[in-house]
């Protein structure tokens, strides 16, 4: 949740996403020297990469409180309607995997972020009528994996819209030293980077590797994470060198095993898997993708050489002499 002390309060703490930082510094001076909300905010991309860190960082620099809830939460349009009635002006109101939200309850959303109002219907056929009841000047921030996953009435009532990007592993070093100090563990700036370059880009990740980490060091060392200490406790939860996990690993011996390292389609892959094709598409595949271990083709995904050669598999190309 949002109480994780390891979350920073501010832009100028928060570490990466420098362009997402930029824009919305200049919004939220904007906003605030004209007494205005926020502009209402779509994050997009793949999970842990500080969507929700986000959202609680522009409360707390407007000086407004979050209220965090969820598309699939949210199952009636009363109950939409009665969070937005319950927020004050400038509050953000957070909407994790706002995707998933039902027809009925997306359509409440409309006059609420266009002209901060909802339009109730009261009584039945031909004597119902709708009045119009006037709503807080709040924000709303919205996260989803894809943009595309949005229908594009909703989309396009967002006024600032932006792709988080996976962190470089010199922003998840500083991620990581920043997280130890909070923790108050020892660690050494090789122990970091060992934990920095198997998170996969994600700062979720490596928060959650240093704390596993941690445990280790203080139960089977020292208490100080060193190169050794990090990678033996990586090892021993499955993460790879790469930072590739048992699932990564099991998209790619899949591929190669039952479909000869592709071309094969993600509907199809994603049934071999016994895998959901949206959590193909948008959890596991987004990393292995930007990391050149598959490709997408017009006929679907193929493995990457690079794959074969990490998994310590042949390539065809290299036994060909
Ligand atoms: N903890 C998690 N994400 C972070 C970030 N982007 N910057 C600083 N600390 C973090």
């Amino acid at each position: 949740g949002i109480e994780n002390h390891l979350r920073p309060r501010t832009l100028d703490e928060y570490i990466g996403q420098q362009k997402a930082k930029d824009m919305l510094r200049v919004y939220i001076e904007a906003a605030k020297s004209r007494g205005e909300s926020l502009d209402h905010v779509l994050f997009y991309g793949p999970p842990g990469l500080g969507k929700t860190t986000l959202a609680g960082i522009l409360a707390n620099e407007m000086g407004s409180e979050l209220k965090i809830t969820a598309g699939p939460a949210i199952e009636k349009p009363g109950e939409m309607a009665a969070i937005l009635n319950n927020l004050n002006d400038g509050d953000i109101l957070f909407v994790d995997e706002i995707h998933r939200l039902n027809r009925q309850v997306e359509e409440v959303l409309y006059p609420a972020m266009e002209d901060y109002a909802i339009d109730i219907v009261i009584g039945k056929g031909a004597s119902a009528r709708s009045i119009r009841l006037d709503l807080p000047h709040f924000t709303l921030v919205g996260a989803t994996t894809r943009a595309g996953l949005l229908t594009a009435p909703l989309r396009d009532r967002f006024g600032v819209v932006h792709h988080l990007e996976f962190y470089t592993e010199e922003e998840l070093l500083s991620i990581i030293l920043r997280s130890a100090k909070v923790l108050q563990v020892e660690i050494e700036e090789e122990g970091a980077r060992q934990i920095a370059s198997r998170s996969r880009g994600t700062p979720r990740l490596a928060n959650r590797f240093l704390k596993r980490v941690r445990d280790f060091a203080q139960v089977r060392y020292d208490g100080v994470i060193t190169a050794e200490v990090a990678s033996d406790a990586l090892d021993l939860l499955d993460v790879d060198p790469l930072g590739l996990d048992y699932t990564d690993r099991k998209v790619l011996l899949t591929m190669i095993e039952k479909f000869g390292g592709g071309p094969v389609g993600l509907d199809t892959l994603a049934a071999a898997l016994c895998e959901d094709v949206g959590t193909l598409e948008d959890v596991y595949e987004p990393y292995l993708l930007k990391n050149g271990f598959i490709n997408r083709t017009p006929r679907g995904r193929t493995v990457t050489k690079r794959a074969y050669h990490h998994l310590g598999l042949p390539f065809l190309e290299d036994t060909e002499a």
